[in-house]
């Protein structure tokens, strides 16, 4: 049976839900016990049985299971926000003292965090650059511990070679994480390619419609169980209702995906053609250098990429951006059923040596494309251009 069939049902428990299709949400801070005798094989370890709202529920469970399968994953782990499953997996795998290598590329609160919260606890974040995991070994120190991979990266997509970095980070005894929210597990399995976790904001893709938070942490259950009890303690539980959403989303993630995948490389090509246009950063484009590295890791591509266009003043910029904004929305995140533009001018905006080591200048725009009809997208786009390039800028 194919993935995108068996996504439909799997950890489905119709029989137990009066034979509703979908679950039911269960509403649940406590979960009272029948005898002290089952209280205490609970507790005691000798039985499954929900003990308290943050450590677990059962809707939130349905949806854990559905990202363990399509993960390749032994179990995994729905919490409050990406944000939240990021921050809870490094704080339960990294102790003071220990180094971590970070890619470059990653998405930027993850680089605050590790230089604000890890390092005030004796933690060191050593960042690397995207095409250096095809060999990090001259990194390595020997506290190393962790190595942090974002493939496509944030803002510019750049491609790391995990099977490369999950092989060196085997040899040493490395653990190795994995931000797979572009690819969705749809189209690009981390876990297949050696490494240990994978996390996701499914805020994105796999929640689809721009309506909720959702963390995810996909991996073996030797690591799990230290990443379940760490949230636990941060108290970072998914509420039911959005898990319940959540699995509503999953269920038409595959069409999605399909839709956001050729539209997007549609939008791309076309921008491609483009005399105002300098570079579109796309890995499903033949000109782009991670082309090929892409092509052996993932079987798709979602619909977030970069252009730049060529450099103008101030109020051409204004001008561009305000015209798309017909059919475009401005604002964070993206993996919805909506096109959205970013500009990269406030990223990382007082420090202009990180903004030229991840490529990016005042030029720079993200796309996230939605579910729209691409002719309508490119027919604005196009409106834009104009603007852009009318006027005295
Ligand atoms: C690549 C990536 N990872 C993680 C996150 C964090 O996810 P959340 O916003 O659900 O906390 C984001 C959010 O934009 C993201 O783009």
């Amino acid at each position: 049976m194919k993935r995108e069939t068996e996504l439909l049902h799997r950890g489905d428990r119709r029989a137990e839900w009066h034979g509703a299709l979908n679950p039911p949400v269960v509403h649940a801070s406590l979960y009272s016990f029948e005898s002290l005798q089952q209280y205490l094989d609970t507790v005691e370890g000798r039985l499954e049985h929900y003990v308290y709202g943050r450590s677990g529920n059962p809707t939130t469970r349905v949806l854990e299971e559905k990202i363990a399968f399509l993960e390749k994953a032994e179990d995994a782990l729905a919490l409050s926000s990406g944000m939240a499953a990021i921050t809870a997996t490094l704080l339960a795998l990294l102790q003071t003292g220990d180094h971590l290598l970070v890619v470059s590329c990653v998405y930027g609160p993850v680089r605050t965090f590790c230089d604000t919260t890890l390092h005030k606890l004796g933690i060191e974040t050593e960042y690397f650059r995207p095409q250096e995991a095809a060999d990090l070994s001259a990194r390595l120190k020997p506290n190393t511990r962790l190595i942090y991979l974002e493939s496509p990266g944030s803002l510019t997509f750049d491609i790391q070679d995990l099977r490369a970095a999950a092989r060196l980070a085997h040899e040493h005894g490395l653990v190795t994480l994995m931000d797979n929210s572009w690819a969705t597990p749809l189209y690009q399995n981390p876990i297949e390619l050696g490494i240990d976790l994978v996390l996701h904001s499914g805020t994105k893709y796999i929640a689809g419609h721009s309506d909720l938070l959702l963390g995810l942490v996909a991996g073996p259950r030797s690591l799990m169980k230290p990443i379940r009890r760490m949230a636990n303690q941060l108290g970072s539980a998914l509420a039911p209702d959005d898990a319940y959403l959540a699995i509503r989303g999953l269920r038409t993630l595959a069409v999605r995906m399909e839709r956001h995948q050729a539209s997007a490389l549609k939008v791309a090509r076309w921008l491609q053609t483009r005399p105002e246009v300098r570079e579109v950063l796309h890995p499903g484009l033949e000109t782009f250098p991670g082309y090929n590295l892409a092509k052996t890791q993932m079987s798709g591509y979602s619909g977030l990429f970069s252009f730049r266009l060529q450099p103008r003043d101030r109020a051409a910029r204004h001008r561009f951006v305000d015209a798309t904004l017909k059919l475009f929305h401005l604002g964070y995140s993206w993996g919805g059923y909506e096109s959205l533009i970013m500009p990269t001018i406030t990223h990382a905006r007082d420090n202009p040596a990180l903004r030229a080591e991840l490529g990016i200048d005042d030029d720079t725009y993200r796309l996230s494309i939605g579910l729209e009809d691409p002719d309508d997208l490119i027919a604005v786009l196009e409106e834009a251009l104009a603007a852009w390039a009318g006027g005295t800028g």
